[in-house]
């Protein structure tokens, strides 16, 4: 089963191979995709991409997804590389300042604050912008980010990672608007399963929280393998209807108020 054959796509946010990204790359190729791969500048330093890249014979561009020059770069590279536009982009991207420098949510440092919101959300805004002006997209294509429940219920470890989360989402949706009309292309975001990866595991009690998730869920955590599994659905013709959607893959937890595990301990 490939679903994915002859379609060209990007992945951002591959660090390590816990990264979802990493996951979400290894299964596009598995799928029959060529990609490219790209991670701001310090990750590839610090991370091991190269790896990846080699493992699926994908080129690593690198790109500070904030950054619009980057992007063009990124996009137009990617194009030349792949032999055309792409058929799909992943946003992989998240990271909090105030988080990192364990910022109480009510001492927040509005700088730190107003950086974390541009990495982690208005970069997806930035992305779509220039792949929509370059038109470096194919028409029912489709653009996907990765987002988290406390978008639309209070976490009060995950900071103002919340909010950028709700910007994201509110991001995909408009923007989605104008692809969609422009283009035929899909844009929607991906709410998973809290996952051990670097990201992750930065929120404080986040192992606790995992175990917790994981008893409230009737499924238990979606991994990050299995988060894979439903971009590479999302990424191909079998879903070209869906778009402007916050997409729960969570095992159940969305939906959940209480269960017998949580209750029992
Ligand atoms: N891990 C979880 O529990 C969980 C749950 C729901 C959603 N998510 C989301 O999944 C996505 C991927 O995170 P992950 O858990 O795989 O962790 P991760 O740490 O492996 O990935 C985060 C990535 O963001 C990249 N990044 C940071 N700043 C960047 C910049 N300026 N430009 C380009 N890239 C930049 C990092 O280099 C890293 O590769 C994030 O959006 C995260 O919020 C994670």
């Amino acid at each position: 089963m490939k679903l994915l054959e002859g379609k060209k796509g990007i992945i951002f946010g591959a660090l390590d191979d816990k990264s979802i990204a990493w996951k979400v790359a290894e299964s596009c190729v598995a799928h029959g995709a060529k990609i490219t791969l790209t991670n701001a500048p310090v990750a590839l330093r610090f991370g091991t991409i190269n790896e990846l890249g080699e493992k699926l014979n994908a080129e690593i561009i690198p790109a500070d997804a904030t950054n619009l020059e980057d992007l063009e770069n990124l996009l137009t590279k990617s194009m030349e590389i792949l032999g055309g536009k792409v058929d799909f982009i992943l946003h992989s991207i998240g990271m909090s300042v105030n988080v990192r420098k364990k910022r109480e949510y009510t001492n927040i440092k509005y700088e730190w604050m107003q950086k974390t919101f541009d990495i982690s959300a208005i970069s997806f805004h930035k992305l779509m912008q220039t792949t929509l002006k370059l038109d470096a997209i194919n028409d029912w294509g489709s653009v996907l980010a990765l987002t988290y429940i406390a978008a639309q219920r209070t976490f009060p470890d995950y900071n103002e990672m919340a909010e950028s989360k709700a910007l994201l989402e509110s991001f995909a949706r408009s923007f989605g608007y104008h692809f969609g009309d422009q283009k035929k292309v899909r844009v929607n975001t991906i709410s998973q399963s809290p996952t051990m990866t670097t990201a992750g595991s930065g929120v404080k009690g986040f192992d606790e929280f995992f175990g917790y998730a994981d008893r409230m869920s009737p499924l238990g955590n979606a991994t990050a393998e299995a988060c894979a599994d439903y971009c590479v659905t999302m990424f191909s013709d079998l879903t070209r209807y869906v778009t402007m959607q916050n997409l729960y893959h969570d095992g159940g937890f969305s939906m959940m108020g209480m269960s017998e595990k949580v209750l029992k301990g």
